[in-house]
């Protein structure tokens, strides 16, 4: 049944100053009341106009926040949108203001310039507007009982060491190394070592170090603290951020099983990740294909693939790539409508959003709806494609 409502809505539009306890009334309610300290990168004065509400009388009925961030993808900037804290009071659900507060999010992030959505959900709140799971990614899992797998990734002279906001410098450093990577600005580090949450579970920050110092570093889930964990589950180590020598990152892994005691450690790889899925598979583990983290929507395709467009001559040629039109029909942040990209003389067409984001960043089925129009054109973009996914990691809202 449809709830009327109490009071015209105002909004969706940006947080208003003095709104800040009616916002935290509504996140606590829906979620838990340590909202505001578990998303600092969310939840902080600077970042207001990207915190998207619909007010009805006294109250903040729904929430859509979001955070903008460079990213690098095998060295193309692209500017990205990370949606969280989605919340519409139960009273006030099924009236359509969460679909549209979710929307005015796309529009707003549209104007500031953003190319890509990702969102940490995948409800019909966003796949009906064409959200989709992307990534050719792998899950490893090293198990405490594989004495070959613990032999194949464990190398002399490396040990696990306890890192802290003392250690942001030099863990930035390991970071901005990363091929595919949210470019961090350093109050992102602060903020996550201050609330403890990464991935929105208590995390532990661990260094991989050598006789110089530290090389590497794992950010992991502490299995005590699992969301929705069981008394009578064994206790394992899941790896969500992770940076450094590959060899480096993969000897963590049974490290990280023997301090904690645990059953198994597990680490998402991205499929751009070849150096650590070869050390993972040299030492006879088998990843699974696993998607990335939530779901993501293009918000404008042509520019996008304008700052893509490198990365595509590097895997097609400079003279295709060149010669590439990539366009959207409708405007940028737009749920509706299908995509063209032609090189002048060949066309092709994905039809709509839900094929887009497959298409240009895989699946780990391999399965995507392969674009309309000229085979040849398609053949060749096939090659340049996917573009790598994204991980969360302390940039998690
Ligand atoms: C998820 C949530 C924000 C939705 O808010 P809302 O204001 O009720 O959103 P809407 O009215 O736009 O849509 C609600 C439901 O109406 C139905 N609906 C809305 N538009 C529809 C349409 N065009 N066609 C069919 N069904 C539709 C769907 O069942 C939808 O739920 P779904 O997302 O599970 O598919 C709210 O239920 C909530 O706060 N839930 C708890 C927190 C949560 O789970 N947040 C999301 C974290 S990823």
């Amino acid at each position: 049944m449809v709830a009327e409502p109490t009071a015209s809505p105002d909004g969706p539009r940006a947080l208003r100053g003095d709104e800040w306890p009616l916002l935290d009334h509504l996140v606590s309610t829906v979620f838990r009341p340590e909202m505001f300290h578990d998303y600092p990168q969310l939840f902080n004065a600077a970042n207001r106009a990207n915190l998207r509400v619909i007010r009805e009388g006294d109250q903040v009925v729904t929430h859509v926040g979001f955070t903008v961030r460079p990213a690098v993808l095998l060295g193309s900037v692209i500017n990205v949108a990370c949606i969280g804290a989605v919340a519409t009071a139960p009273e006030a659900r099924g009236r359509g203001l969460g679909s549209m507060c979710v929307q005015d999010a796309f529009d707003h992030a549209s104007a500031a310039g953003v190319d890509l959505m990702l969102i940490s959900g995948g409800r019909g709140l966003y796949t009906r507007v064409g959200c989709r799971e992307v990534g050719v990614d792998h899950r490893f899992i090293l198990e405490s009982g594989d004495t070959a797998g613990r032999a194949g990734v464990a190398r002399p002279g490396l040990a696990l060491v306890p890192v802290t906001a003392a250690d942001i410098r030099a863990l930035g450093a390991i970071h901005e190394r990363e091929a595919v990577r949210f470019v961090r600005p350093r109050d992102d580090w602060e903020r996550a070592f201050d609330c403890g949450i990464v991935m929105n579970t208590p995390s532990d920050f661990w260094g991989v170090a050598d006789g110089s110092g530290v090389i590497a570093y794992v950010v992991v889930h502490r299995p005590d603290r699992v969301r929705y964990r069981k008394a009578e589950d064994a206790l394992f180590v899941r790896v969500v951020e992770h940076a450094g020598p590959r060899d480096a990152v993969a000897h963590a892994l049974p490290a990280l099983i023997d301090r904690y005691g645990a059953a198994r450690a597990e680490v998402h790889v991205g499929g751009h990740d070849m150096d650590l899925v070869r050390a993972l598979r040299h030492a006879g583990l088998h990843g699974v294909p696993e998607a990335s983290s939530g779901t993501i929507r293009v918000v404008d395709f042509p520019r996008l693939m304008g700052k893509v467009r490198p990365l595509i001559a590097g895997r097609t040629g400079h003279d295709l790539a060149s010669r590439l039109v990539f366009e959207a029909d409708e405007r940028a942040g737009s749920a509706r409508g299908g995509f063209s990209i032609g090189d002048g003389t060949r066309t092709i067409r994905v039809a709509d959003h839900a094929s887009l984001g497959p298409w240009l960043f895989g699946t780990p089925e391999g399965t995507h709806s392969v674009p309309q129009g000229d085979p040849s054109l398609a053949a060749d973009l096939a090659s340049a494609l996917p573009l790598p996914a994204l991980w969360y990691g302390v940039n998690y809202v």
